[in-house]
């Protein structure tokens, strides 16, 4: 079997997926496929022409790669795809939509949010936050990696932090700050792998805790209540299902205080890096690299 892995893309998140690609492609040779792996964009895809070619393994992140452009040339041209597929991949990659996908579908709890766009005006943001409290997370809805992500406290900062990240990215969601543990689940294959928690040095997994500072702890079973575990992974294959996302995929949730999981976000694309959760979380469950890959690949072409 032919495996491509596409990697690279235009992306604010490039470099990870050239990382998370390269491990992607080890991994499937050390598992015995035959891997070619392709650096692409969208004035370079001649390896979409390649007939030899049995499956695409995109690992690209952010925009173009993982927010369905990618996934709908591919489904144009009837090519066999791991991971989502376009829809799924559009919904996912907008925060706010995907907050109402999961919303609309399931009982999951989110936490507040306003979003922001070109006519909204410094009043209007001001009259959104208002009722908000007084701390807040502003996001860029279509960025990863947290690229353009802050926590904010009090209103006068939210509201110029809100207007610059609008400014910046051409739009802005503007969540409550909900204060509690971090926690991910990877899932494969419909089936929730060991809940993560990430306990990053500062308070905020950022991009720098992400990618660069090794002192980011990554913890297993740190929720000793059973019920509240299947709980959480049963939530995250409801929010998985409700954006209508296949074969892998990642979620991420805050633990409140009080013992409450809300939803923030899904990730169809995550990383790979030797940082990276999904293998980490995958390797608990005594599934290797290798065998992570091809049951994404397997996944694909069944
Ligand atoms: N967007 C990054 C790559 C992640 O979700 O892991
Ligand atoms: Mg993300």
């Amino acid at each position: 079997l032919k495996v491509a892995v596409l990697m690279g893309g235009i992306s604010s998140e490039r470099e990870i997926s050239l990382e998370s690609g390269s491990t992607v492609a080890g991994s499937l040779a050390e598992a015995g496929l035959d891997v070619v792996e392709f650096d692409v964009a969208p004035d370079r895809l001649s390896i979409l022409d390649d007939e030899s070619v049995d499956v695409f393994f995109p690992i690209l992140h952010g925009e173009w790669g993982e927010d369905g452009q990618l996934q709908q040339i591919l489904t144009d041209r009837g090519l066999c795809f791991t991971g989502s597929g376009p829809d799924a991949s559009r919904i996912a990659m907008d925060k706010v939509a995907c907050k109402k996908a999961v919303e609309s579908k399931t009982d999951v709890p989110l936490a507040g949010h306003v979003e922001l766009t070109s006519d909204t005006g410094e009043d209007d943001v001001r009259n959104m936050l208002a009722s908000m409290g007084d701390k807040f997370v502003v996001k860029p809805p279509l960025q990863g990696s947290s690229v353009g992500v802050t926590v904010v406290q009090g209103l006068d900062s939210a509201c110029r932090c809100a207007l610059k990240t609008l400014a910046e990215y051409g739009n802005c969601m503007v969540e409550k700050f909900i204060s509690g543990r971090e926690l991910t689940v990877a899932v494969l294959d419909g089936q929730a792998l060991p809940i993560i928690e990430i306990r990053s040095k500062t308070g905020f997994y950022d991009f720098n805790a992400k990618y660069v500072d090794n002192a980011t702890e990554y913890l297993f079973d740190t929720i000793a209540d059973q019920a509240l575990v299947s709980r959480i992974s049963d939530m995250a294959l409801q929010c998985f299902d409700a954006v209508g996302c296949r074969h892998w995929g990642r979620i991420d949730f805050i633990l409140s205080e009080d013992g409450t999981p809300y939803f923030l976000e899904i990730n169809t694309l995550p990383g790979f890096t030797s940082h990276s959760l999904v293998p980490m979380a995958a390797r608990k469950a005594g599934i290797s690299a290798p065998e992570l890959c091809t049951r994404i690949v397997e996944a694909a072409i069944r």
